[in-house]
């Protein structure tokens, strides 16, 4: 993809968990206490996680974000035989202080500078949103935070990404949507966002309706394609 790819926008959307914040992170943190197989725990609980959001909105059952990420955090904890109610209760908390990629404050300032609004449009439920953006302390440089809770249902579900279009009113094609789960990055450009696709663990291609503009290693490649440095 060339520099350039992305053209003639009015706003940088987000997604939030993976893009912005290191899910990773919150077993990552705690690796010593959950054991040896804390890699698999992270990866299970993500897996999972994902897995239930697509299976709620077919099945028409919709729950907010908390309780799905504690489903699959207990899904993950029986799958590795870790019976442990107190840490799955820590790992819930530390999921409301994830890391944030290292790029992303600097990022999100030089948005800022030039005068681009920025929002997070995310599967997580208002009290994880907030909680995670105050925690990296990204509060000054996210102008709007998007939750699925107000249309209930989860991405890649069309109303979620017309959400972020109505709330800022501009028009699709005039958003630049970043998201490093590739799937959310089809569900977003086949909506008609332009989309730079976060490629952090340089993964295949889905093949799925919707092609981003643009694949990014991280955040920093995203002021290229846009145009400003
Ligand atoms: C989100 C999920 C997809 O933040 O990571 O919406």
């Amino acid at each position: 993809m060339s520099e350039c790819s992305i053209n003639g926008i009015e706003a940088c959307v987000f997604d939030a968990y993976g893009t912005l914040f290191d899910v990773h992170s919150a077993v990552g943190n705690l690796s010593d206490e959950v054991g040896p197989r804390h890699a698999e725990l992270s990866m299970l609980w993500r897996t999972k996680q994902l897995e239930y959001t697509w299976l709620r909105s077919l099945m028409r059952s919709h729950c907010d974000f908390w309780q799905v990420t504690s489903d699959a955090l207990q899904y993950a904890m029986d799958a590795t035989n870790i019976n442990d109610k107190a840490l799955h209760e820590k790992l819930m908390q530390a999921y409301l202080k994830l890391d944030a990629f290292a790029e992303v404050p600097a990022v999100l300032n030089l948005l800022k500078k030039a005068g681009i609004p920025t929002a997070i449009l995310t599967n997580g439920s208002p009290m994880m949103i907030e909680a995670a953006v105050d925690s990296a302390g990204l509060n000054d440089v996210i102008s709007h935070q998007l939750s699925v809770e107000s249309v209930g249902i989860f991405k890649p579900d069309p109303q979620v990404y017309k959400l972020a279009s109505d709330t800022l009113g501009i028009a699709p094609e005039k958003i630049s949507f970043q998201s490093s789960n590739a799937w959310d990055a089809a569900g977003a450009a086949h909506f008609g966002f332009q989309v730079a696709w976060v490629n952090r663990y340089s993964q295949p291609v889905e093949r799925l309706p919707g092609t981003p503009s643009a694949v990014i290693s991280d955040l920093d490649g995203l002021l290229g394609v846009i145009g400003l440095c």
